[in-house]
């Protein structure tokens, strides 16, 4: 059985091990880590899934603020979800899916802000409602493929159709 810690609780050399397992080795060169370069991991929405009894590491997924910057140069906040990483022994044991749903409970419900994840539609658009609808206009610092570029929004806050995603600085 898999339990949720905060991943700061975790040793942060076991969890670059556990990403170089899910990810590899040159994972470092994705656009994924140019869009929160610099940033510092949001604590309290990045979690862990340990083995209870054994207490070792299965899962962890991560947080960072970024933000989309439109036309007019407004920067509109937002959470970049990712990496989430299961070791491959373990995977499609349901624990990605109970580290999504932590995540989300610590969302807040009536003014979230959007999340923004690269990742696979059929995966986290299935289960956790992300979806390419309105990213088409977005731009990253690096290559990516626009179906793999996902958003999760309250539909309450309409968000630009075009503008540059990247580290949420001043
Ligand atoms: C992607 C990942 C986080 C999913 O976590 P997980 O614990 O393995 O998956 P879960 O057990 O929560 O979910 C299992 C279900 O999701 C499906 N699924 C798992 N990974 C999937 C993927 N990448 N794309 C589509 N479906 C996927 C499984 O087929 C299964 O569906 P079923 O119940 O109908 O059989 C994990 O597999 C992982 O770390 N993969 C390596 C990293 C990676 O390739 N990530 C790609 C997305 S960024």
């Amino acid at each position: 059985m898999a339990s949720i810690i905060p991943l700061a609780e975790i040793d942060p050399q076991l969890v670059e091990a556990l990403l170089d397992s899910a990810f590899g080795t040159d994972r470092h060169d994705r656009t994924a880590y140019k869009l929160r370069d610099g940033m510092d991991m949001l604590e309290g929405l990045s979690l862990a899934a340990v083995d209870q009894e054994k207490h070792e590491l299965l899962g962890s997924i991560q947080c960072w603020p970024i933000a989309l910057t439109d036309e007019e140069g407004r920067k509109h906040p937002m959470i970049m979800v990712g990496p989430v990483a299961v070791y491959p022994d373990f995977q499609r044991e349901g624990i990605g899916r109970m580290m999504m749903a932590a995540l989300l409970k610590e969302i807040h419900a009536d003014d979230p802000l959007p999340l923004v994840m690269i990742g696979d539609p059929e995966y986290y658009g299935r289960f956790f409602d992300f979806t390419a609808e309105g990213t088409g206009g977005w731009t990253l610092p690096g290559p990516w493929e626009p179906s793999r570029l996902l958003v999760r929004s309250n539909a309450k806050n309409a968000l630009p159709e075009t503008g540059k995603l990247g580290p949420w600085t001043r």
